[in-house]
């Protein structure tokens, strides 16, 4: 008896560091109800039996920033922007791997303590997953009108590798970056064009659904984990913050580089070698725009980083982010 007066006597005890607060919990339970309330089906409510419709853009001009190529067909616009589409959400299925596995890791802190907590990560995750399986369909669509030849080149098992190899501090930073950028293209770029594939439309428009939760979490999270570390914990998480986005930028290089080649040989025409360098260096900017500097310049994003680093540590994100290029508008 007295070993169960002991566990009650410490099951009640919810003031210890790193416990769950009311506002807290509040904001967890926020978006169980949310997530419960758009949650949707891959078949039933997005796909509902359609194709992609070819003879529209996938990927809007204000994210794919083609509108630069003054040469190109309309045609050609159109291809190229579905090429671009077909890497978005390949990249999405990409990095919801990593970031799958670390809300699921992360949840641990929470199995005995706040259900609340447990429960909006364990739905997180759940999403995640879901994700993943849509973003495979989506390219295997998309194969299925487009010719042979493109290839995705990041592996998302490597990549995840390597992510998960970082602080847990830095990944959450960059999931919070991947998850605010994924809600603000939808409103400033995708919602607003009426030229884009419908059913690719769509899809962006039920993701966004779900992600608008996975934020908040992540920023509850982020905050969490960064209280609990000492500076010099933090000092080093924000060189594997500067080194996840270095990788970012490579995965996007080698990336815009396949997706030149196969529009290049499948469109159908020659391109003078200074054209060919221009759609290739258009795909990179339009890809360091979509996933480096659109997240960086996050509202949301700069307060909550701004929040956790001293000005030094700041200045150093910043000289980092300098060195990849000048960021686009
Ligand atoms: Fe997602
Ligand atoms: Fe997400």
């Amino acid at each position: 008896m007295e070993a169960v007066a002991e566990f009650t006597t410490e099951d009640v005890t919810t003031e210890h560091a790193g416990a769950v607060s009311g506002s807290e919990r509040n904001r967890y339970a926020k978006c169980i109800e949310v997530s419960k309330r758009v949650r949707w089906d891959i078949d039933r409510d997005v796909i509902r039996g359609r194709s992609f419709d070819f003879g529209k853009k996938f990927l809007p001009d204000g994210l794919s920033k083609l509108d630069e190529l003054a040469f190109i067909t309309p045609a050609e616009h159109r291809f190229l922007s579905q090429i671009q589409g077909r890497t978005y959400a390949n990249v999405f299925g990409l990095v919801e791997r990593f970031i799958g596995a670390k809300v699921l890791e992360i949840s641990r802190e929470h199995w005995l303590g706040d259900q609340t907590a447990m429960e909006a990560l364990v739905r997180f995750t759940d999403e995640e997953l879901k994700h993943q399986e849509l973003f495979r369909r989506l390219d295997a669509m998309a194969a299925e009108g487009m010719p042979a030849g493109y290839h995705f080149v990041p592996q998302p098992n490597e990549v995840a590798g390597v992510v998960l190899g970082k602080s847990t501090w830095a990944v959450l930073g960059l999931t919070l970056d991947i998850e605010l950028f994924t809600q603000a293209h939808y409103r400033a770029s995708i919602d607003p064009d009426p030229d884009l594939s419908p059913l690719w439309k769509d899809v962006f428009l039920f993701h966004w659904k779900e992600e608008s939760q996975h934020a908040i979490l992540d920023e509850l999270e982020w905050k969490r984990e960064s209280a609990r570390l000492t500076p010099a914990e933090r000092d080093e998480a924000v060189n594997d913050l500067i080194a996840l986005v270095a990788a970012v930028d490579g995965i996007v290089q080698a990336q815009a580089q396949s997706d030149t080649e196969y529009f290049v040989l499948q469109a159908g025409r020659s391109f003078t070698a200074r054209q060919r360098s221009e759609i290739h260096a258009t795909l990179l900017e339009a890809y360091r725009w979509q996933y480096i500097f659109s997240g960086v310049q996050d509202a949301r994003f700069l307060e909550v980083l701004g929040g956790m680093i001293t000005p030094a540590q700041g200045e150093r994100i910043h000289a980092a982010l300098g060195s990849i290029a000048s960021p686009m508008s």
